[in-house]
């Protein structure tokens, strides 16, 4: 099946078969993780850049290691180590970096449109990794993918995303996926930290009554409290947030008997989530999302560069 996708910005201009053909590569780049030799000469002679302008673990070293693996040469550049700190544009940075002949721009930024805006000017292919509070894709294609190894099916399920809408990233992605992938999805939030007009968000339902909500989900998401984004924060303390809508073990009891426990990282233990269900065996799948990271980055890597499902070489 061919990929017409040349960049992964905005999730929505994916369709499920699209969404369907990344998982299915992820997939079969696993037998590569699990080897003694992880690294195959699939994208041998691309050059790939990681721009990252605001800070990361997770996103950021999948990608390196996804990239290492599939044999591309990469170059690791953003921040204040840059000339954008002289007062370099945006857009004479990216046509620098163009001018190497490079192929891809993976991009995360503190503003919102900023990976747009280098897919118009540059002639490379662009993953955003994270822009301000408007899409982070490939954290729903790694939860997509986490929640589809732990479930079987995505189709149906009932997806439960608690917290800090407002100010998430991963729900601008991670809710049209999940609606693109035929789930039902319930956002779960203290009403200041859910966006003015939650409509916009594309949920099947709005609520903050998490007791009401807990007992229906297949999935719990539970988001991160952005303390960098919060500017004066818009309830009591995080202590009180814990209490209300944090994940406890005595909301655990409320929970179906196989729900997942899944969050995008970093987490703030004893905030949204307690350690004894960030680390809960059986319903935790918080790890395996970590590792789901370099499967999905290798596969969107692989099918943007134009590569397709059959032709992954050992
Ligand atoms: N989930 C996520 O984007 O984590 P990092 O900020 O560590 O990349």
């Amino acid at each position: 099946m061919s990929f017409n996708h040349k960049h992964l910005i905005d999730i929505t201009e994916y369709s499920a078969d699209d969404i369907m053909q990344i998982l299915e590569t992820a997939q079969r780049f696993r037998s590569v993780n699990e080897r003694r030799i992880k690294k195959i000469p699939t994208l041998k002679g691309f050059t790939v850049v990681n721009m990252f302008n605001e800070p990361s673990t997770r996103t950021r070293s999948s990608f390196e290691i996804a990239e290492k693996r599939l044999s591309c040469d990469s170059l690791n550049f953003g921040g204040s180590s840059t000339s954008t700190v002289k007062g370099e544009s945006l857009v004479d940075t990216v046509e620098t970096l163009c001018a190497y002949k490079i192929d891809m721009i993976i991009v995360r930024d503190k503003h919102a449109g900023v990976p747009r805006k280098i897919a118009d000017v540059s002639g490379a292919h662009v993953i955003d990794a994270g822009d301000g509070k408007h899409q982070h894709p490939t954290q729903a294609l790694l939860d997509l993918y986490s929640i589809w190894q732990a479930k079987g099916d995505l189709n149906g399920l009932k997806v439960g995303i608690v917290g800090d809408i407002g100010h998430s990233r991963v729900c601008g992605s991670l809710i049209p996926a999940l609606k693109i992938m035929g789930c039902e999805v319930t956002v779960i939030a203290p009403p200041t930290l859910m966006p003015a007009r939650p409509e916009v968000l594309g949920a099947d339902h709005v609520t903050c009554k998490i007791e009401e909500a807990l007992p229906e989900l297949d999935v719990v998401y539970m988001l991160r409290i952005q303390r960098e984004r919060l500017e004066g924060a818009p309830y009591p303390s995080l202590r009180e947030y814990n209490m209300l809508f944090g994940l406890t073990q005595e909301r655990e009891r409320m929970m179906k008997r196989d729900a997942i426990i899944c969050h995008p990282g970093p987490i703030n233990r004893g905030v949204e989530l307690d350690s004894f269900m960030a680390d809960h065996p059986e319903r935790s799948v918080i790890l395996d999302q970590v590792y789901a990271g370099i499967l999905t980055r290798m596969a969107a890597l692989y099918l943007l560069l134009g590569g397709s499902e059959d032709g992954i070489t050992a």
